[in-house]
């Protein structure tokens, strides 16, 4: 079929990135999160590509957790925080699914029904994200209610971090030393905190079961990971040239004119808009690769086009290869700098129409 705009999904990249968080957290388990399609590089390949070096895959919605138990019969999968009613207990003790209690209704439910088969439950601490999760009271009582429930094979504690990349420690501090104290006090059970930016930044917290996202799929939210221990883009994003044209001194380019050629100027008319996810946010000056090299966004995005000022990288032609993000040169984290946003909003916003192209 005839390709100008598609995503190159690089198993080689995933697995280094794995491995590194290996590396970073050698005592724990790898609880490794697939949710919103495997932040947009597709569920089942990614969980396909990391079976037998993860240990376990987390999602966070119900018909996600399902699709994956079809294509992986026998791994450990979670369904993180969800409203919990007895058909999705009893399709959690069938599917064999992990799941997060994360309200003390949920545990008391839990504890009351009738399941085929006992479910490992992950019960999640509010410690102050203040999304989800119990506060002190409710998580002991819940605790109490499930152990030795017939309904429940295993407890464990989890909490989520909400500062765990930023340059300050303190909020993580307090996060970790808020569940690690209530949890020794109930006694031993595996617990499970650290996200991506924890297990690069805050090794006290790795424990039983870390939880890497983002940085599977190669961004570092910490920026702390340098020269070998760099992680790889498993995601890049292409398309390519369908127009070239130069605007004199003083012509706009797209819509509302918002760029104004301040001299003339040659313009690429690139095939990627924001119905293929790239974002309609994108000032001028975004960065992105011509043939390799860095031209910057001259102009809106509109659906399904966008505009690169390329005059000083003069063989540019149709048909030439435009990178958005994901390379040495460009991340996804970069160009969300620019935009306003982070390389996970990126990842997951790639639409349908866009060509999957699995390395
Ligand atoms: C409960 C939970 N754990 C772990 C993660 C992974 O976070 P990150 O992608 O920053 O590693 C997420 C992602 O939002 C999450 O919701």
């Amino acid at each position: 079929m005839h390709r100008t705009t598609w995503v190159e999904f690089n198993s080689k990249a995933l697995r280094h990135n794995a491995a590194m968080v290996r590396r970073l957290a050698p005592e724990s388990a790898i609880l490794a999160m697939v949710k919103a399609n495997g932040y947009g590089h597709g569920a089942d390949w990614v969980a396909d590509q990391l079976r037998g070096i993860v240990d376990g895959f987390a999602v966070a919605r119900h018909s996600e957790a399902l699709t994956l138990r079809a294509a992986q019969p026998n791994s450990r999968i979670l369904l993180l925080g969800t409203e919990v009613d007895d058909g999705l207990l009893q399709d959690c003790a069938t599917q064999k699914l992990d799941i997060v209690i994360h309200e003390l209704g949920a545990a008391k439910l839990l504890a009351n029904t009738i399941l085929p088969q006992s479910i490992t439950v992950w019960l999640k601490l509010n410690t102050g994200m203040n999304r989800l999760g119990m506060c002190n009271k409710d998580f002991c009582e819940a605790h109490s209610v499930l152990s030795g429930s017939p309904n429940v094979a295993a407890i464990h504690h989890m909490t989520h971090f909400s500062d765990a990349e930023t340059d300050s420690p303190a909020a993580t501090d307090r996060q970790f030393q808020l569940l690690h104290s209530l949890s020794t006090s109930l006694g031993e059970f595996p617990v499970s905190m650290a996200n991506s930016a924890a297990i690069i930044r805050h090794p006290q917290t790795h424990l039983d079961w870390v939880r890497p996202g983002i940085m599977l799929y190669g961004d570092d939210p910490t920026t702390h990971l340098a020269g070998v221990d760099s992680l790889l883009p498993a995601m890049t994003f292409k398309a390519k040239v369908l127009a070239v044209r130069e605007v004199e001194k003083g012509e706009g380019v797209g819509y509302n004119q918002r760029w104004q050629a301040s001299a003339k100027t040659r313009i690429a008319t690139v095939a990627a808009g924001y119905a293929d996810g790239y974002p309609r946010q994108a000032p001028d000056g975004t960065p992105v690769l011509v043939n390799g090299e860095l031209a910057r966004l001259a102009g809106r995005v509109s659906m399904d086009l966008l505009t690169v000022d390329v005059s000083h990288i003069p063989s540019v032609n149709i048909g030439d290869i435009v990178t958005l993000w994901g390379d040495s040169k460009l991340s996804a984290a970069e160009v969300g700098r620019h935009c306003n946003t982070i390389s996970y909003e990126l990842f997951t916003r790639i639409t349908a129409r866009v060509d999957r192209v699995y390395l």
